[in-house]
């Protein structure tokens, strides 16, 4: 079944690899792509956006959110994806202008248009832009299906020993998204620690021999790097199409229906998702963690998508 999604991301290496599995996968409507300040500034992750878009073929509109987050200063991440936040690769020009309306907007309208429960949301990087489009329009969260979003972690922290990356940006905004009465599943390091662009991996997306595949080829050769350097990874953990993946095929992942609480004040554990594992509490949120991955199904349908492309 075609599934509508709205990708909400800061491209990003990680980022590109959603962006290619949305556009190419034959299960997927790709309505948008918005962006936000995080992986790099937003001038940089927009321009990054539209040139991936050149790449694919992509048609869909793209509109560029916010450029920092709600109540902080802009935390980047050039040592993981250098200056351009697509080091590594050489983008096309692009080929189609920007949407003029505000990232946020374009968030609202797409959900607004659409029949209740045909759009879901896929944010894969700081959660600004859909924390800022719950406050302009609360009605989002009865219309949209589910918000499968890469972030945080159950059991694990990158940026801080308690809090991922894409959450410690923004955790005021990932609060307001993980406390609003919406679907969440929350697609954290726990399962996308797994998902890594192993030799393997390299050698059946090199096999397509196309384009798109050695564009590819070249991204991760400069992600390998940077994660073996900072982060003592072998292979990368490409984490922000398993959040993609999840919606293609919910089966991918195992999940548990938990309570998330995100921590905004801590002195140690400032952007850390905080799951209530209790047996004996029931949750008052539809929140769920992703706890596994089928590792080799989420590859084959990112190398099928790549493939089509
Ligand atoms: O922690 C991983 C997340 O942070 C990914 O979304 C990556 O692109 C970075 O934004
Ligand atoms: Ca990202």
């Amino acid at each position: 079944m075609v599934k509508d999604i709205i990708l909400d991301c800061d491209p990003g290496h990680d980022d590109a690899i959603a962006i290619l599995l949305a556009a190419g996968h034959h299960d997927i409507n790709l309505r948008a792509i918005t962006t936000v300040g995080g992986n790099q500034t937003l001038e940089k992750v927009t321009r990054n956006a539209l040139g991936l878009a050149t790449l694919a073929g992509i048609t869909a509109p793209i509109s560029a959110g916010h450029d920092g987050p709600l109540n902080r200063n802009l935390v980047t991440s050039p040592e993981i994806h250098g200056e351009s936040g697509l080091d590594g690769v050489t983008l096309p020009d692009p080929a189609m202008d920007l949407d003029p309306r505000h990232g946020v907007d374009l968030i609202i309208d797409a959900i607004m248009e659409s029949d209740p429960g045909t759009i879901t949301l896929v944010p894969t990087g700081p959660l600004t832009n859909i924390a800022s489009a719950l406050q302009k329009q609360p009605e989002i969260a009865s219309r949209v299906a589910e918000v499968s979003l890469m972030g945080g972690g159950a059991s694990v922290g990158n940026a801080t020993a308690a809090a991922e990356f894409n959450i410690l940006v923004d955790p005021e905004a990932a609060d307001i998204v993980f406390s609003a009465p919406w679907k969440v599943t929350m697609v954290g390091l726990d399962v996308t620690h797994e998902a890594q662009a192993t030799p393997d991996v390299l050698d059946q997306i090199r096999a397509l021999n196309t384009p798109i595949s050695s564009f590819v080829d070249d991204l991760m050769a400069f992600f390998i790097r940077s994660n073996q350097r900072e982060q003592q990874f072998a292979a990368p953990p490409v984490h922000d199409p398993v959040a993609v993946a999840h919606v293609i095929d919910p089966g991918i992942l195992a999940t548990e229906h938990r309570p998330i609480f995100v921590e905004t004040a801590g002195k140690y554990t400032t952007g850390m998702t905080l799951v209530d594992r209790r047996p004996w509490i029931n949750p008052d949120k539809n929140t769920h963690v992703a706890t596994g991955i089928d590792v080799d199904r989420f590859w084959d349908h990112v190398i099928n998508a790549i493939g089509n492309l």
